[in-house]
């Protein structure tokens, strides 16, 4: 089989977007983000959108783009937390392209998104809604045949721990 993608998933703030962009830096392949895709298919920041139109309508716009960037190749794709949630857009992610799921202890993760409030699930008591969606989704990234825990790592750790599997 043919690897046409390298696609990140993982919860809010384990990364995927950081490492996203340096791993296709590495090897030479375009970036994609689908949360910026969905942002400009909607003409509008997803905060607007889950205020405007609600999060299921989200989550439709959400499919749209991971059916389309998927049908693309030599791409690295940073997802949104939950875009794993449909086995519809798993399908298409784990396709012909090497998932990876890219985890982090709760602490970390409340420390990296406690600075930026454009997310619509982490409004109000942040440490209480990353608690709660983190026990919700405990299982959801385990399809991923690839797991990295990014707590203690540095970026370049990451990207040479990757792009070893690739080797392989
Ligand atoms: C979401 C994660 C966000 C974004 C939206 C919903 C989620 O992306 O897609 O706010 O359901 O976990 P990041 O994981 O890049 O923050």
């Amino acid at each position: 089989m043919k690897l046409h993608n390298v696609v990140l998933v993982g919860f809010m703030g384990t990364g995927k977007s950081t490492i996203a962009q340096e791993l296709a830096k590495q090897l030479g392949w375009s970036m994609v983000d689908t949360d910026q895709r969905i942002e400009a298919l909607a003409k509008t920041t997803i905060p607007e959108i889950f205020s405007n139109k609600g999060e299921d309508f989200f989550r439709q716009l959400e499919t749209e783009v991971i059916r389309e960037v998927m049908s693309h190749s030599n791409q690295v794709v940073a997802t949104g937390g939950g875009a794993v949630l449909k086995q519809e857009n798993r399908d298409y992610m784990v396709r012909n392209s090497m998932v990876i799921a890219l985890k982090a202890d709760e602490e970390t993760i409340i420390d990296r998104v406690s600075s930026d409030s454009n997310r619509p699930l982490l409004q109000g008591d942040l440490k209480q809604k990353v608690h709660q969606l983190m026990q919700q989704r405990k299982a959801v990234y385990d399809f991923a045949p690839l797991q990295i825990d990014t707590t203690n790592k540095t970026i370049d750790e990451i990207i040479q721990y990757i792009l070893l599997q690739f080797k392989r």
